[in-house]
C-alpha cells in the first residue's frame, strides 16, 4: 500500500480519483479547504485535512507525513467564464497556489506530480481533434493559468527531477457509477446538472449559450468524458512516472457533442422535455473543443469505459435524481 495525496480531492473530479485509489487498495490523504469541495464527497478510507494551499504550515505539516507515491493536484478555480470577468483572480490564485505546492512537494522529496490541466488551454483551435501537439493558445485567464503550471513543471522536472504528469480534461462529466459520488457546483453553470435540472423542474429553462457558431447545429461542440474514466486515466498517466517519464495527455472520448445534443440526450434519459430558451455566446466559449485521445492508449492503454453521452447523462441523472440538494442531501 501506497500514499498519494489528493490536493482538492473534496471537489468533482477528485473525489472520483480519491474513489479509484481506495477501491485499488492505496492509502489516501486528501488535503482540501472545502472552499468549493465538500466533506462528503470523501469517502470513508481517506483522511480529510481541512486546510488551504495559501497556508504554508499546513502544507508543510502534512508533506512532512510521507513518503508519498504522488501527488494529485486537483484544486483551482476553474470556470471559464468566471476567469473572463476576474482574470488577475485566476492567475494570481492558480498560479501562485500551484506554485507553492509544486516548491513544497520539491522540498519534501517528492518524486510524482499528477496535475488537473484543461483543453482551454488550446482556446479556440481549429476545427479538427485537438492533440497534445496542437498550437496552445489559452482563449481565457483560467487556461492560462493552467499552461503556466505545466510550464513550472516542465522546468521542475527538468531541474529537480520531479516527474509530472499534466491531464488535459476536455469536459468531465457523469457521476460514479456506484451513485456515490457526483456533480455538484455552487453556483452551478455545467451544461449538463443544469440541463438535468431543468428537466427535473428544480431550475429555470436552461439557456443555450449561442446558436451561431459555424458548427452543424450552430451550438458548441464539446467532448464529454465520464470522470470515473478520468480517473483511471490518472493511474494510468502514473505508471509513466513510475516508468520515469514525464506524461502530457488530453483526455477525452474523441467524439464531440453539440448543445442541442446534450440537450437531447438528457431528454432521453429523463423521459422529459428540457426547457430552454436561446441566448448570445458566453465570453470565452471556443466553437469547438473536440481530443485527439489517442495518444494516451497508445502509451498506456487507457480507454474510456463510458464511450457515449447517453451512458455518461445516465449516471449524472441518476446521482441529481438522488441527491436533489446534492451533497446536503448525503
Ligand atoms: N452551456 C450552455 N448553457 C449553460 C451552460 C453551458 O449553453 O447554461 C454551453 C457552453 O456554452 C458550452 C457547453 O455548454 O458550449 C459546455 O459548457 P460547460 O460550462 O458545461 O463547460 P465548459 O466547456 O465551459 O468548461 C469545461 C470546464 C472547464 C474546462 C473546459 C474544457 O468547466 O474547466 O470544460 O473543455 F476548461
Amino acid at each position: 500500500m501506497a500514499r498519494h495525496l489528493v490536493v482538492g480531492g473534496a471537489g468533482y473530479v477528485g473525489s472520483h480519483l480519491v474513489a479509484e485509489l481506495l477501491a485499488r487498495g492505496e492509502e489516501v490523504v486528501v488535503f482540501d479547504d472545502l472552499s468549493t469541495g465538500h466533506a462528503a464527497a470523501v469517502l470513508a478510507g481517506a483522511r480529510l485535512v481541512r486546510a488551504s494551499l495559501a497556508d504554508p504550515q499546513a502544507l508543510d505539516a502534512v508533506l512532512a507525513e510521507g513518503p508519498w507515491r504522488a501527488v494529485f493536484h486537483f484544486a483551482a478555480l476553474s470556470l471559464v467564464g468566471d476567469s473572463m470577468r476576474d482574470p488577475l483572480r485566476y492567475l494570481r490564485r492558480n498560479i501562485g497556489e500551484g506554485l507553492a505546492l509544486i516548491d513544497a512537494c520539491v522540498r519534501h522529496g517528492v518524486r510524482r506530480f499528477v496535475l488537473s490541466s484543461t483543453a482551454a488551454l488550446f482556446g479556440s483551435a481549429g476545427s479538427g481533434p485537438i492533440a497534445e501537439t496542437s498550437p496552445i493558445d489559452p482563449g481565457s485567464p483560467y487556461g492560462e493559468s493552467k499552461w503556466a503550471l505545466e510550464r513550472a513543471l516542465a522546468w521542475t522536472s527538468r531541474i529537480h527531477g520531479l516527474r509530472y504528469a499534466a491531464l488535459r480534461y476536455f469536459n468531465a462529466a457523469g457521476a460514479d457509477p456506484a451513485g456515490r459520488l457526483g456533480e455538484d457546483h455552487a453556483p452551478e453553470t455545467h451544461l449538463i446538472p443544469l440541463a438535468i435540472d431543468a428537466a427535473l423542474g428544480r431550475r429555470p429553462p436552461l439557456t443555450v449559450f449561442g446558436t451561431d457558431y459555424p458548427t452543424p447545429d450552430g451550438t458548441a461542440i464539446r467532448d464529454y468524458v465520464h470522470v470515473a474514466d478520468l480517473a483511471t486515466a490518472h493511474l494510468a498517466a502514473l505508471a509513466q512516472l513510475d516508468a520515469g517519464r514525464d506524461a502530457v495527455f488530453n483526455l477525452g472520448t474523441g467524439r464531440g457533442n453539440s448543445v442541442r445534443e446534450v440537450i437531447a440526450a438528457v431528454e432521453r434519459a429523463a423521459g422529459r422535455a428540457v426547457p430552454h430558451t436561446l441566448g448570445p455566446r458566453r465570453a470565452g466559449d471556443p466553437p469547438m473543443l473536440v481530443a485527439a485521445a489517442d495518444a494516451i492508449t497508445a502509451a498506456t492503454g487507457w480507454t474510456p469505459r463510458f464511450q457515449s453521452l447517453d451512458a455518461i447523462v445516465a449516471t449524472a441523472l441518476a446521482w441529481r435524481d438522488a441527491h436533489p440538494r446534492g451533497y446536503n442531501d448525503t
